[in-house]
């Protein structure tokens, strides 16, 4: 038998505060978990979405030293970036809190020292990686090796990304310190185990048996991990970024970055109203994870089994985990910079939150992995939300105003055509209202846009604008059919697509709708006043795609050339015989192709010693004109040589880009000719 429930309580996944929103982020969780908490909103019940930065980890401390600043530094420019990009994208929490803040090390300390009062931790003392050099352990990604699984290179001391498992440093080949490059040593340590095995009965039955409604995809993770049998997992690190853990001889130690994570969402609560308590601790709330698959073991096992636990909180209903989106067949990637940043996004298509909302919804990897391409996005765009949905949107109003002055005309005997476009209204509903209750985002947004369809095409077919010559009557039923299904795409696109429902609620003077008046064919009454007209999508050219594809070219030829594996080094050579060689800034006076050849420029430059001839094989790469009064290093030393009978006096500096074009080793700013290179 169904539960009843009163209230519901949405968690999105804390994001980590060390990089920029992205498209997968957003498709993955917070796109669905923003329709289902609007959805719910609009319905008129008890809701409210809880999310915030995830502030602790390695990947954190990882930054921080790379650039030279704080851990502190780093949660706190991606939080306040990432918290106004949500803000701005119009996703809907309560609030966005973040791991960092009192309230929340209180609350994950107090949440520990529960477990540990109670006698639920384990504590053993193994051996883990140390690094001497650092005079550090190496936690999670602080090892990097060779996955034992995949044989991947660069996998971490906690996964490997390129086959997804989940890992022990201790399993890694060829385990090297993240910090200092080192092979790291083994080194005796304590630390809290949450004894997941003891719960192994409970969680066959809990998920196996009771939950066989979740997801395909996180029910078929949680059968596995269960089928391989659950161990025990550490919760407590040798880190000195995060909650330290509250009890004696735990100096240096701090909660699992997964420990403390998911109690964010129980302190944001906190944070959001002192009545937090029904929210967690009562039986008629709902509680709903939206997260990406990554997370799933997470809040499937790890996060159930301490709330199990401390005894006094509910477990998730629901977990409706998203699989990954790849960007134009590529995986997206934070480190890689291969990603639609929100933030970018938001400036470079301001007013276009729905677009990106509708491509992500269109295209969510619900099932399996899914790929965002530009082309697909100014597609969507043009053909659906400009060419069917914004098109009879636009049409109806533009007609309404001009026939019957912006009044909504009577309805009046109505043909067989005219009925099946009214059936459907109540009808899509249904469908959308389905779909969204069983985590079919997709689907619910094509059920919404058979709408649009169902109306873009009855308008087509009946042709008001070739009747009003001949029968003002059945012009006035045809346009109170079409108001009626565009005051419900009003309130049926609120949870996918707000901004523009808001347009057009206000074009349609329909401010006060809710989701229970959807479905009605009587929403709009006869002589209704309409707001101004106003177009909802406007065209993307192709010139703004092609921008974007663009820099996404730019940044594979980054990658390629940081990739790009430079020529191991010559045998040493001591310090005199480096003295010897003298090199100087010189300016190229003259140029000149020599005739007969392909590659030689015959130059003339300014070494500041002297004025001399300089033939060099870069006449494929430069067009003399180009190239005078050019600062460049030149080898003046050299012995002379003869090539196609010129005396080259010297020998000009080079070095060679990704494209294998030659490049000029040029001082950064003028110097006088002459200039020592030492
Ligand atoms: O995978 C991630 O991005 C994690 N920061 C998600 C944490 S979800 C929750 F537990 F806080
Ligand atoms: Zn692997």
């Amino acid at each position: 038998m169904l539960k009843k429930y009163n209230r519901t309580l949405i968690t999105s996944a804390l994001p980590y505060a060390n990089g920029p929103i992205h498209i997968g982020h957003l498709a993955g969780v917070y796109v669905p978990s923003d329709i289902y908490t609007r959805y719910l909103r609009l319905k008129g019940e008890e809701v409210i979405h809880v999310c915030g930065s995830d502030e602790h980890g390695v990947p954190i401390t990882l930054k921080a030293k790379k650039e030279g600043i704080t851990p502190q530094q780093v949660v706190d420019r991606y939080h306040d970036l990432n918290k106004k990009a949500f803000a701005d994208f119009g996703i809907a929490f309560d609030i966005y809190s973040r791991t960092s803040n009192k309230i929340h090390h209180e609350t994950a300390s107090e949440f520990f020292k529960t477990l540990y009062d109670k006698g639920i931790f384990e504590e053993h003392t193994t051996e883990q990686f140390f690094d001497p050099q650092a005079n550090q352990f190496l936690a999670d990604r602080y090892i990097t090796g060779t996955c034992p699984h995949c044989n991947n290179e660069r996998a971490y001391g906690d996964q490997c990304e390129a086959c997804g498992t989940s890992l022990n440093a201790t399993d890694l080949i060829n385990p090297k310190s993240a910090i200092t490059g080192n092979t790291p040593q083994l080194k005796e340590t304590k630390h809290w185990y949450l004894p997941l095995n003891k719960d192994e009965d409970f969680f066959k039955q809990w998920i196996l048996t009771d939950h066989k409604d979740w997801k395909t995809n996180v029910y078929g993770q949680c059968k596995s991990w269960i089928d391989m049998g659950l161990q025990p997992r550490a919760v407590s690190r040798d880190l000195d970024w995060g909650v330290p853990v509250p009890v004696e001889g735990a100096e240096g130690k701090v909660l699992y970055v997964w420990f403390d994570a998911p109690i964010g969402y129980i302190s944001a609560t906190k944070e959001l109203t002192p009545d937090w308590e029904k929210y967690w601790k009562s039986e008629d709330t709902r509680m709903i994870h939206f997260i990406g698959k990554d997370n799933i073991v997470f809040h499937c096992i790890i996060f159930p089994s301490m709330l199990k636990a401390e005894g006094s909180y509910i477990l998730p209903e629901n977990v409706p985990a998203n699989e990954f989106l790849n960007l134009e067949n590529d995986k997206i990637s934070t480190s890689r910079n291969w990603a639609v940043w929100l933030h970018e996004y938001l400036e470079d298509f301001p007013q276009k939150q729905d677009v990106l909302r509708y491509v992500l919804t269109a295209n969510a990897p619900e099932a399996k992995d899914n790929d965002f391409t530009w082309k697909d996005f100014q597609a969507r765009n043009n053909n659906e939300l400009v060419g069917v949905y914004g098109n009879f949107i636009n049409r109806t109003i533009v007609l309404t105003h001009k026939y019957f002055e912006g009044k909504v005309p009577e309805l009046n005997e109505l043909n067989q055509q005219d009925r099946e476009a009214l059936f459907e209204i109540a009808n899509l509903k249904l469908e959308v209202e389905k779909n969204i209750e069983t985590f079919h985002f997709k689907e619910a947004l094509r059920s919404f846009m058979a709408l649009a369809r169902v109306g873009n095409k009855y308008l087509a077919e009946t042709e008001p604008w070739k009747l009003i010559k001949t029968d003002e009557n059945k012009v006035k039923t045809i346009l109170n059919i079409c108001l009626q299904i565009s005051a419900n795409l009003a309130i049926l696109s609120e949870p996918f697509i707000p901004f523009s429902s808001k347009s057009l609620k206000e074009m349609l003077n329909l401010s006060k709708a809710t989701w229970s008046d959807a479905g009605n064919t009587n929403l709009l009454a006869v002589g209704h006043l309409l707001g101004e007209g106003k177009l909802l999508f406007a065209k993307i050219e192709d010139a703004e795609v092609e921008a974007q594809i663009q820099k996404l070219l730019d940044t594979k030829k980054n990658n390629e050339l940081s990739a790009s594996k430079a020529e191991p080094s010559k045998p040493n050579i001591s310090f005199e015989e480096f003295q010897k060689m003298d090199i100087r800034i010189g300016k190229i006076l003259e140029a000149e192709k020599l005739p007969k050849t392909k590659k030689l420029l015959k130059l003339l430059v300014d070494t500041g010693i002297d004025k001399r001839t300089v033939v060099s094989g870069i006449a494929e790469y430069f067009k003399p004109e180009e190239i005078i009064g050019k600062q460049v290093s030149i080898l003046v030393n050299l012995a002379p040589r003869d090539i196609k009978g010129i005396q080259s006096q010297g020998m000009i500096l080079m070095a060679e880009n990704a494209d294998g074009e030659l490049v000029f080793v040029s001082p950064a700013k003028a110097v006088n000719n002459g200039s020592a290179i030492s």
